[in-house]
């Protein structure tokens, strides 16, 4: 159930992990001088392994660190890092929305302007099956705690958003049945397909840029000062899936992977168009209207999962080509 502990990545990580197994504190400096904290693994990894300790924990790490002051502490210090690149990251993308628009057509402005690789398009025509394992991998760090960030919301908002975030998430969890739980069909395609479904089992394959997608949602729903992010993450999220998810099952029918995975990419294709609607239309806007001083973390919340998807599918293509070069030079 809970993650198991990973290798260090670096300094960072070592004191991250000293700390979690209880060795005490060591003197190692808090992030990579002059690294690109969003693509430095090691501070990703730092910060996965200290956010997770609000979701289901890591073995042989003792649960009272969730509240503890120092663990805390090299969290708080670490995300205001994090954070700070990440409104670097964004700059660009929310300058191109109009101030006087309306919050529904500015979150379009920022899905249109969407400038990332498409993995999807990638994974339908071209992949073979290993590139499509090694998508399943990199995923399966969400995927197998599908919806959780986002769920810490819910009793920081009221009214028609919170009925409407309540409605979203019956869905990605199981709308009543246990055998429909979002992250239980993911675990059963990995199964299907000779993979390990057990939580956080990739961790120590994890891409920085794959942690920092996760990393970001988790800072995003664990914080009530972020809740408008968190919300305008999920309206991009919702609102990037139902067409990729179509493309990405076509890719798993065409390579003859177990009918599993094609049954877990079907499911979001009809479910993620009506997400879509209600995370933006019933969530995002009465949440803005009730709160207008939100409005500039949603749409923060918009442009930071387009970015960072962006760079995830970047990195996930190149290191593709990467290897389809060597494998010709040879
Ligand atoms: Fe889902
Ligand atoms: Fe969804």
């Amino acid at each position: 159930m809970s993650a198991p502990l990973p290798e260090p990545r670096g300094p960072v990580s070592e004191r991250v992990l000293r700390m979690l197994r209880g060795d005490g504190p060591s003197s190692a400096p808090l992030v990579s001088t002059g690294d690109d904290v969003l693509q430095d693994e090691d501070a990703q990894l730092s910060l996965w392994l200290l956010l997770e300790l609000h979701h289901r924990g890591l073995q042989g790490v003792d649960p009272e660190l969730e509240w503890d002051p120092q663990v805390i502490g090299l969290r708080r210090d670490l995300e205001q890092v994090h954070l700070a690149a990440l409104r670097e990251l964004v700059r660009d993308r929310l300058a191109l929305v109009d101030p006087d628009d309306d919050l529904a057509r500015q979150i379009g402005t920022l899905l249109a302007q969407d400038d990332g690789p498409s993995v999807a398009d990638f994974l339908a025509r071209r992949a073979d099956t290993e590139q499509f394992l090694d998508f399943l991998r990199q995923r399966s760090i969400y995927h197998l705690k599908e919806s959780d960030p986002h769920a810490f919301v819910v009793p920081r908002l009221d009214g028609p958003a919170k009925v409407a975030l309540a409605e979203l998430q019956y869905d990605e969890f199981g709308a009543g049945r246990p055998a429909g739980l979002h992250s239980l069909l993911f675990a059963q395609a990995l199964r299907a397909c000779g993979l390990d479904p057990s939580y956080g089992a990739y961790l120590d394959g994890a891409r920085a840029s794959t942690l920092a997608v996760n990393t970001t949602m988790s800072i995003f729903g664990l914080h009530r000062r972020w809740r408008g992010a968190a919300m305008g993450h999920l309206a991009a999220f919702e609102s990037t899936s139902s067409m990729p998810c179509r493309r990405i099952s076509t890719g798993a029918r065409r390579l003859g992977l177990p009918d599993a995975v094609a049954v877990y990419y079907d499911e979001h294709i009809e479910a993620d168009a009506v997400h879509e609607q209600l995370a933006i239309r019933n969530i995002c806007v009465p949440l803005v209207a009730d709160e207008p001083e939100l409005r500039e973390d949603v749409l923060l919340g918009v442009a930071a999962c387009l970015a960072l998807d962006a760079l995830a599918g970047r990195e996930q293509l190149a290191l593709w080509h990467a290897g389809a070069t060597e494998e010709v030079a040879v």
